[in-house]
């Protein structure tokens, strides 16, 4: 079968690419490197590689032309805060992209889809955990983006028979347990990737956005799910929406929450090294904590995450940042 991966040489994408490889299906990445790292480039007979923006005309028309059966779409804007700065480059890239894409699969007869969508789609929680049912109401224009595509693949679903996993994923981190993977992110604006560069020495210290928050130490408290896990979920969604020609929309995350100190404090016991951090102002928008339930996932992916508690999280990613940083 022939996969086209858009935005496969990124962080989540890289990893469910090496995957699929491992399956034998045919992968086309398409990835313009605007955020993405030529060092998650493949070599494999069954990859290649498109190198540019899949919004354009002339890299659309050879998307078409390898004729993919399935289309996993990573390519999106994903900073919260920079989408309240710039809205425009993320409804350009994130909301006309995908409808343009999605317009192009239903006239070419290209039916699977495989949509990152985010827990940014629910806003502040009215509940915890947060599961599927919990109403949409993004405080932020990134999560925005992700809730239109979302009411648009069930309008295309219900009158041209596009069929769509939408996964809502957590708090992606981790690295590759088999460590295939090289690059890694590019300025990340993720806590774990922050405290790694940190912990490598790249950032003479990072900050921790307010500690008056009401949880158990002050600090936000996020629910961090293994890049691997997330790619399982990936290739059972797959499986599930050709199989039983339905949709599905479901949360990703491992339903443990663990606050910023926590998180920095296994770091430092997985580096044993000391981690610079300054305690400053909480940032606007913030929720103080954030917690999936992944009941449906589990029932009806079958899906079990098995990389996502802490230590192994962490490890997995400080053997990465070791390596090649
Ligand atoms: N990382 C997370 O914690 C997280 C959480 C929720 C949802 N998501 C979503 O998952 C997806 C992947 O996230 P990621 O963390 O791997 O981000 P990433 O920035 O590492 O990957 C995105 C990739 O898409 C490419 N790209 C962007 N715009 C493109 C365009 N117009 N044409 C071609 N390529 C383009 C980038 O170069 C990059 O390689 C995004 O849609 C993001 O919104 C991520």
């Amino acid at each position: 079968m022939k996969v086209l991966v858009i935005g496969g040489a990124g962080y989540i994408g890289t990893h469910i690419v090496y995957d699929l490889l491992e399956r034998n299906y045919r992968i086309l990445v398409c990835d313009d490197f605007s955020t993405g790292n030529r060092k998650n480039i493949i070599q494999h007979p069954n990859y290649e590689l498109l190198e540019g923006d899949f919004k354009n005309e002339s890299i659309m028309k050879k998307i078409l032309s390898y004729k993919p059966e399935v289309i996993f779409h990573f390519a999106a804007s994903k900073a919260a805060g920079e989408s309240m700065i710039d809205p425009v480059k993320y409804s350009h890239n994130n909301i006309r992209g995908t409808l343009y894409l999605l317009e192009n699969m239903i006239q070419n007869n290209i039916r699977y889809f495989i949509f990152s969508s985010s827990a940014a789609v629910y806003g502040e929680p009215q509940y915890l955990p947060i599961d599927e049912e919990h109403p949409r109401n993004p405080t932020n224009y990134y999560g925005f983006t992700k809730k239109i595509i979302e009411d648009n693949l069930e309008w295309f679903s219900r009158l041209k028979g596009l069929r769509y996993a939408s996964l809502r994923y957590f708090n992606a981190a981790g690295y590759d347990i088999k460590e295939r993977v090289k690059g890694l992110e590019n300025e990340p604006q993720n806590l774990l990737p922050i405290v790694m560069e940190t912990l490598i020495g790249k950032r003479p210290k990072m900050y921790v956005y307010g500690n008056d928050y009401p949880t158990r130490d002050g600090t936000c408290i996020r629910d961090y799910i293994h890049v691997n896990d997330l790619s399982e979920a990936h290739l059972l969604a797959m499986d599930y929406i050709i199989k039983n020609e339905q949709d599905i929309t479901v949360n990703l995350g491992s339903e443990n929450g663990m606050s910023v100190l926590e998180m920095i404090q296994i770091a430092e016991k997985v580096a044993n090294k000391k981690i610079p951090y300054e305690i400053t102002s909480r940032r606007p928008g913030d929720a103080a904590k954030l917690l999936a339930s992944s009941k449906k996932a589990k029932e009806v992916l079958n899906w079990v995450p098995k990389y996502s508690d802490p230590e192994t999280l962490i490890r997995s990613m400080w053997i990465t940042y070791q390596k090649n940083a």
